[in-house]
């Protein structure tokens, strides 16, 4: 299954993504997590990357579109992937088409502008890529990560005016591409829930067909 997770910040992809990934068995590419780690090791990326990210705007497409060619030639991907966060306009979906890529399912997670901005206040992070939030997944122990038992802490862009930033633009440049997929007759809706385990439930029967 090649699959393209979509939603608006904070709606859950990264969440689901991982549950989705283990369940089929591919790898998730996330490229805001490629973008960060970028930015943490002080990488030319890194830092062309920062004051977008920051800003709560796109990356460059010349940039993303680079970093996705890389990752998709891989062998790797070769049984299937999911990308999530990737594309985020039309041109990233066009280049994603001229690149020759199938692309099975768009699946988009469903989330109101209100719930987003709780999601984001509660969210804190872990260097080894765990995500948890404070009342709705919280850790064992508080601020403690349970996978690696580092600190967490909140990232830089889920500052609430970098939210608010980060929710215009996705309905200004990323929104757009449900009907650009719905059009190709392979965008699949799912509401995102108040329990993560009631999102995935839903997202699993989404992708029912695709199950070896
Ligand atoms: P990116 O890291 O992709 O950020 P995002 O799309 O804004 O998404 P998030 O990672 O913030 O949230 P998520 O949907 O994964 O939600 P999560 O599962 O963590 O991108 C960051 C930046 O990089 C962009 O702003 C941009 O600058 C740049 N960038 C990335 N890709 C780009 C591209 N293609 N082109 C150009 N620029 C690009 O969940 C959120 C919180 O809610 C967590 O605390 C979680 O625990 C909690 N939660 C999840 N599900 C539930 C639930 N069902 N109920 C209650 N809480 C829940």
């Amino acid at each position: 299954m090649n699959l393209i997770l979509m939603g608006a910040p904070g709606a859950g992809k990264g969440t689901q993504s991982a549950r989705i990934s283990e369940k089929f068995n591919i790898p998730a590419i996330a490229t805001g997590d490629i973008l960060r780690g970028a930015m943490k090791a002080g990488t030319e990326l890194g830092l062309s990357a920062k004051s977008y990210v920051e800003a709560g705007k796109l990356v460059p497409d010349e940039v993303v579109i680079g970093i996705i060619k890389e990752y998709l030639s891989t062998d790797a991907c070769k049984n299937g992937f999911i990308l999530d966060g990737f594309p985020r306009s039309i041109p990233q979906a066009q280049a994603l088409e001229d690149m020759g890529v199938r692309i099975d399912a768009v699946l988009s997670i469903e989330v109101a502008d209100e719930k987003i901005v709780e999601r984001m206040s509660g969210r804190r992070v872990c260097s080894c890529g765990a995500s948890y939030h404070i009342l709705y997944i919280p850790p064992k122990t508080a601020d403690v990560c349970d996978k690696c038992g580092a600190a967490l802490y909140t990232r830089a862009d889920d500052a609430a005016e970098t939210v608010i930033n980060r929710l215009k633009t996705f309905h200004a440049q990323t929104e757009p591409l449900k009907e650009f997929y719905a059009e190709k007759g392979i965008l699949l809706c799912v509401e995102g829930q108040e329990e993560v385990a009631d999102t995935t439930a839903l997202v699993f029967k989404a992708l029912e067909k695709f199950e070896a």
